[in-house]
C-alpha cells in the first residue's frame, strides 16, 4: 500500500513517519524540501492534484495543516486555501485514481457550549476561522468515496511547537505561570495519535472518528501535570506556581471552546485501539525528550 503523508514535518507528521508499518511505501512531503521529504505546497491546490496524479497513492494522509489558531484569525483566506482548498484538491484527484483520503481534523470544528463530549456524527459549529476552516477541509474530504476524518484534540508531542515543550519551557523560566482552567478537553500525544491515523488507514469502521488519549482536563490541569511529570523525570529542577487563569483573564484572537471533549469510544473499538490515560500518554513524551533538550 503506498501512502502519500503532508505535513511530514510538523509534530504528528513526525510521530507518523518514526511510527511508519514496514509494508508501507510512503511519500513523505512537506512545504519545503528536506531529507527524505518532497515539497508539496498545501496551499496550491493544483501541485495537491497533481502529486496524486503523478504517485496514485493508495491513500493521502492528509496530516498537514494551517494551525496557527490565533494568526488564523487575521489570515482567514490562507488558513482556509490550506485547510479546505487541499483536501478538496486531494478528494478531486483522489476520485480519478480511486484513492482513499484520511483528513486529520480538530474537536475546534464544535463550539463547546454543550457540556458533554461530542460525538462523531455531530455537526459542526465552529467559533473560530481556523474551526470553520478545518470544518469546511472536512466536507471538502468526505465529498470523496471512502474518505475518512478523524478529529483529535489539543495535540503535544517531544518535538515541534505545542503547549507541553512550551510549559516545560515556562517551569524552567519563571517563578509563576497563569494558565487558562475554564476551557476542558482532552491532550494527546502524537505517539498515541500516529498510531491512530496508522490504523484508521488500515482498519474498517465509520467515516469519522474520533481520537483523543483517555480522560479529561483543563489547560490548567495539564501544565500542572507537564510540572510535576517534568521534575520526577529530571526534565526541571522546579515548578513554577502555576494559577488558574479565567478565559476572559487570557484574551486571545481567537476565541476557543470552554468543553471540547471529544467522545471517542465508538472510534476506539473501530479502531481496535485501547485508549491510555492523558498523564500516562504525557509520561510517554516526557520520557522521549532529553534533559538538555527540554
Ligand atoms: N496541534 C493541535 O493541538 C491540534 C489539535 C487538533 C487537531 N490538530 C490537527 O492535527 C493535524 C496535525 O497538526 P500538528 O499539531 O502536527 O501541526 P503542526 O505541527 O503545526 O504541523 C502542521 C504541518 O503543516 C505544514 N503546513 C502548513 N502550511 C502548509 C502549506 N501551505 N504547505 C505544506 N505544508 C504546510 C506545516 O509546515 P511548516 O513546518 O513548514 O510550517 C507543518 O509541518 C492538523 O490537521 C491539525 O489541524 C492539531
Amino acid at each position: 500500500m503506498k501512502v502519500l503523508l503532508t505535513g511530514a514535518a510538523g509534530q504528528l507528521g513526525q510521530a507518523l513517519l518514526v511510527s511508519k508499518p514496514p509494508e508501507l511505501e510512503l511519500i513523505a512531503t512537506s512545504r519545503g524540501v528536506g531529507p527524505g521529504l518532497l515539497a508539496l505546497d498545501l496551499a496550491d491546490a493544483a501541485a495537491c492534484r497533481a502529486a496524486v496524479q503523478q504517485h496514485r497513492p493508495d491513500w493521502v494522509l492528509n496530516a498537514g495543516a494551517y494551525t496557527a489558531v490565533d494568526k488564523a484569525e487575521s489570515e482567514p483566506e490562507l488558513a482556509k486555501v490550506v485547510n479546505a482548498g487541499a483536501p478538496g484538491a486531494f478528494a478531486e484527484a483522489l476520485d480519478e485514481t480511486g484513492g482513499r483520503l484520511l483528513q486529520v481534523s480538530t474537536d475546534f470544528v464544535f463550539n463547546g457550549e454543550q457540556g458533554r463530549p461530542y460525538q462523531p456524527d455531530q455537526a459542526p459549529d465552529p467559533l473560530g476561522v481556523y474551526g470553520a476552516t478545518k470544518a469546511a477541509g472536512e466536507a471538502a474530504a468526505l465529498a470523496l468515496y471512502g474518505a475518512r476524518v478523524l478529529r483529535t484534540s489539543w495535540v503535544y508531542g517531544p518535538v515541534g511547537k505545542n503547549f507541553c515543550l512550551t510549559m516545560l519551557r515556562l517551569h524552567r523560566q519563571r517563578s509563576e505561570i497563569g494558565v487558562v482552567a475554564d476551557q476542558v478537553g482532552c491532550p494527546t500525544s502524537t505517539h498515541t495519535l500516529a498510531a491512530a491515523c496508522w490504523r484508521a488507514i488500515s482498519a474498517d469502521g465509520p467515516q469519522i472518528l474520533h481520537w483523543s488519549d483517555g480522560g479529561a482536563a483543563s489547560w490548567y490541569d495539564f501544565a500542572v501535570a507537564i510540572g510535576e511529570l517534568g521534575v520526577k523525570l529530571g526534565l526541571l529542577q522546579h515548578v513554577a506556581a502555576v494559577r488558574p487563569l479565567t478565559t476572559a483573564e487570557y484574551p486571545t484572537p481567537a476565541q476557543r471552546p470552554s468543553y471540547s471533549l471529544l467522545e471517542c469510544s465508538s472510534s476506539r473499538l473501530a479502531l481496535g485501539l485501547e485508549p491510555l490515560h492523558w498523564r500516562a500518554a504525557l509520561r510517554e513524551v516526557l520520557d522521549c525528550i532529553s534533559p538538555s533538550l527540554s
